[in-house]
Order: structure tokens, then C-alpha cells, then sequence
């Protein structure tokens, strides 16, 4: 049996990977950070910024998905030193690592994987180079670039803002992503030979505003809001060449939330 090493397991979407692997043939050890975990299976606890700890973590895997990252304070040296790490650590073995649409500027969306990165904040920026260090490092590692993920076991980030927030962008749109179809999308991934930054993201473009909606949000409650500059208006991501390689269905917000 093949084995895996899943970063961030208690995460949104490490939480999926870990209860999916089992069934494609994986067995998985997962980390942890802060949140101890509650399911059963192999964990390790692991802060992904000290190197000798991270080496020991993978040793005896075949292959990695470091969803591990940090938003706000200390992101630089989680999502950075933290990346490369994980790089170092993972040679000779199959490495998907997570990047975000949030690379990107925003002036224009539909962001191909040719596109140049060009960050507005401080988390893209973080992300951006982690990306450069790990691609230096493992140039066939896959460089998953994703957008807002939702539709998680437990209501997650969007479901929240969704039922709690009143303030959402008009201006601002993403590709949501099912969290199913992306911890899918990277189980498949990982037998593949796909090298550099992949757009892995559901098909529709919608706005914050409309997104929350879709997501239960009273839209006679809401009110909207415009973007302003020191954020990223339209990272909308062209998903097409994950498309063609890929059996997994990278369903689009209408299409999931019509069957829900
Ligand atoms: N969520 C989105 O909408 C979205 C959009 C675009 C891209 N992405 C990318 O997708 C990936 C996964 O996102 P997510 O939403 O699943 O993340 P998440 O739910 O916030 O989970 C992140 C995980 O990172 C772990 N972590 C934080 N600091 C750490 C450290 N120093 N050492 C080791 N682990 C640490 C946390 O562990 P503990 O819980 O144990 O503390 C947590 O489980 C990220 O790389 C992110 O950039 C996410």
C-alpha cells in the first residue's frame, strides 16, 4: 500500500483529503498544529517551520499534499519556510502543493497558468513565493492554485460568513470550489505526472455577494458592498487544462448547489 502524507489534516480540505485517501487505496498519516484531532488514524503533531521535525514527518511516505498555511500574523515564515520545508523534505517523492487564486492581481480574471503572479496582499505575496521556492526545489511537484472552498462535513469559513456577515463584494468574484471535488481532483493528481502551477477551481464565476446567497444567505438582509484597491477584485481562474486532464468533475457553485 502507498503512503501518504496529508499537512494540515484538521484543515478544511485536509480534513477531506484524509477521509477520502483510505478509499483510493492510500494510508495516510495526517498533522496537526493547534487542533488536535478527533478521528482515528496515524497523526503526527508538527509545526512546518522547523525543518528536522518535517523530515521526520514524511520519512516512509511516497508522496505529500501540504494544504498546511496560515493567514495574518506569521503567515510569511508558515506559508514560505514552511513550503519549502516541506519541499526539501519531499524529494524523490510525489509532491501536491496548495496555492490560491489570491496570486494573481485581480484586474481581470479568468487567470490561466501561464499568467504571471502579481499578489495585492500580504498572504498572496506569501503564497507567490512559496510557490517560486517550491517549484525551484521539486520542479514535478504540482502547484495546485484554488479558490474559495466550501461544502465541507462541518459548515466551514463561506457557510459562516455566509450566516453571519451582512457585507458582502458585488465586485468581487472567485470560481468557488466543492471541497469534494478538490480533495478528489488531488487524489488523482498525485498518480499523474503534472508539473508547475495547475488551476484547479469550479466552473462558475460568481460574486461574494451572489456566492453568499447561494449559500443560504438572505439576500433582504445583505447589503452590498465595492472592493477597493488594496484588494483583489477578479481572480476568477481558468480551470480548463485541469479539466482535460482530469476525471474528476470540477463542478461550478449553480450545478452543485441545484443538486444539494
Ligand atoms: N479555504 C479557502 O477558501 C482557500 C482558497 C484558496 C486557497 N486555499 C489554500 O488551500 C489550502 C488549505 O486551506 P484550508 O482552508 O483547508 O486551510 P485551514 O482550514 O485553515 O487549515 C490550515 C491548516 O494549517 C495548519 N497549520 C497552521 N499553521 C501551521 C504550522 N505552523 N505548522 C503546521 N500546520 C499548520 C492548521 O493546523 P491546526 O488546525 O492543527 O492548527 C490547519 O489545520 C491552503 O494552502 C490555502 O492557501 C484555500
Amino acid at each position: 500500500m502507498q503512503r501518504l502524507l496529508v499537512t494540515g489534516g484538521c484543515g478544511y480540505l485536509g480534513r477531506e483529503l484524509v477521509a477520502r485517501a483510505p478509499s483510493r487505496g492510500w494510508e495516510v498519516r495526517a498533522t496537526w498544529f493547534e487542533r488536535p484531532p478527533q478521528g482515528e488514524g496515524e497523526w503526527v503533531r508538527l509545526d512546518v517551520r522547523a525543518g528536522g521535525a518535517v523530515r521526520a514527518a514524511v520519512e516512509g511516505v511516497d508522496a505529500v499534499v501540504h494544504t498546511a498555511y496560515r493567514q495574518g500574523e506569521g503567515e510569511w515564515r508558515v506559508n514560505v519556510d514552511g513550503s519549502e520545508a516541506v519541499a526539501r523534505a519531499s524529494e524523490g517523492r510525489r509532491l501536491v502543493h496548495l496555492s490560491t487564486d489570491l496570486v494573481f492581481r485581480g484586474d481581470r480574471g479568468r487567470y490561466r497558468e501561464d499568467d504571471e503572479p502579481d499578489p495585492v496582499n500580504s498572504y498572496g505575496r506569501s503564497k507567490a513565493e512559496a510557490e517560486r521556492r517550491v517549484a525551484a526545489l521539486r520542479p514535478n511537484a504540482t502547484l495546485v492554485r484554488t479558490s474559495l472552498i466550501y461544502g465541507g462535513r462541518k459548515p466551514g469559513p463561506q457557510e459562516r460568513l455566509a450566516r453571519d456577515n451582512k457585507r458582502f463584494f458585488v465586485d468581487e468574484l472567485r470560481s468557488p470550489v466543492h471541497v469534494a471535488d478538490l480533495a478528489d481532483a488531488i487524489l488523482e493528481l498525485l498518480l499523474l505526472d503534472v508539473r508547475g502551477p495547475l488551476h484547479v477551481a469550479g466552473a462558475d464565476d460568481v460574486s461574494r455577494f451572489d456566492f453568499a446567497v447561494l449559500l443560504g444567505a438572505d439576500p433582504a438582509r445583505l447589503e452590498a458592498a465595492h472592493t477597493t484597491p488594496d484588494r483583489a477584485r477578479d481572480v476568477t481562474l481558468d480551470s480548463s487544462r485541469a479539466r482535460d486532464l482530469l476525471r474528476t468533475p470540477l463542478r461550478g457553485v449553480h450545478e452543485v448547489l441545484a443538486t444539494a
